[in-house]
């Protein structure tokens, strides 16, 4: 008797996890992005000191990795070097008001890479990226569309450390920042990198375009494919676009199903 319910319990395990797979493998579509899609992002508790003003609210910082730039050089260093050199960072003003530095997290040997733009609220506290309301979605986005785990990519920001009121990173503060992320992935030596959002992409890429253009195209840094797409952050405020988004990620799982000899 034991031995039959044994049995079932794999029996239903198995059912379960060959369901989890046709999702991964594509037998969705975007609706999977729909729970999160409806949870709204919670609002920062208002800060107790406002350090920006509205105009520094709006301002993009726009300093694009020019191509054969020297501070991509790889191989030269570990991630756990980059962290070392990044030490208790006072190089921008953005150390005054963080309570952690976000790094990055996840396989320092992924294949794929995702860039966002800056810690917000909760990743100042929890000192890891994407652990808020847009973290739950790229989770969703990571699990029912590429059908990875958090854990088998590399997660970092353009802006290590949360820039106040959420505000978009300053120019001189990515400036700071942005040799670190270059070493970042030069260290891991990703073969795919994810952009989220137009601040990473600008940032990132040599390019004027906005994300609404430039999603859903890949691009190159490097000699690595770059696929740009919307913020989660931005999809859960703007939920209509969330089938472009799922039609990104789809062509990235596409990309990394034909990579060789994945590691
Ligand atoms: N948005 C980002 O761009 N990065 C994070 O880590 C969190 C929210």
């Amino acid at each position: 008797m034991s031995e039959m319910r044994d049995e079932l319990a794999d029996l239903v395990a198995d059912v379960r996890a060959a369901l989890e797979a046709n999702r991964a493998l594509g037998v969705v579509d975007e609706s999977v992005l729909d729970p999160v899609v409806e949870a709204v992002a919670p609002a920062d508790p208002p800060a107790s000191a406002p350090t920006s003003s509205a105009s520094t609210k709006e301002q993009p910082a726009l300093i694009a990795v020019p191509p054969g730039s020297t501070l991509f050089a790889p191989g030269a260093e570990s991630l756990a070097d980059v962290r070392q050199a990044l030490g208790d960072c006072t190089r921008c003003g953005l150390c005054e008001g963080r309570r952690n530095i976000v790094f990055g997290v996840g396989d320092p040997e992924a294949d794929l890479m995702i860039v966002g733009e800056a810690p917000g609220f909760n990743e100042d506290r929890v000192g890891e990226p994407f652990v808020g309301a847009a973290g739950e979605m790229l989770d969703k986005m990571l699990v029912h569309v590429l059908g990875l785990q958090r854990e088998q990519v590399y997660i970092a920001n353009v802006v290590k450390c949360r820039p106040p009121d959420n505000r978009n990173p300053a120019p001189a503060e990515v400036a700071s920042c942005l040799p670190f992320l270059m070493r970042q992935i030069a260290a891991i030596q990703p073969r795919l990198i994810l952009v989220l959002g137009s601040v990473a992409l600008k940032n990132l890429l040599d390019t004027t375009d906005g994300i609404t253009r430039s999603r859903g195209h890949w691009r190159e840094l490097h000699g690595i494919p770059v696929m740009p797409t919307f913020h989660p952050a931005y999809l859960l405020r703007n939920p209509a676009h969330k089938r472009l988004t799922f039609n990104d990620l789809k062509a990235v799982r596409a990309r990394y199903d034909s990579l060789d000899g994945k590691r």
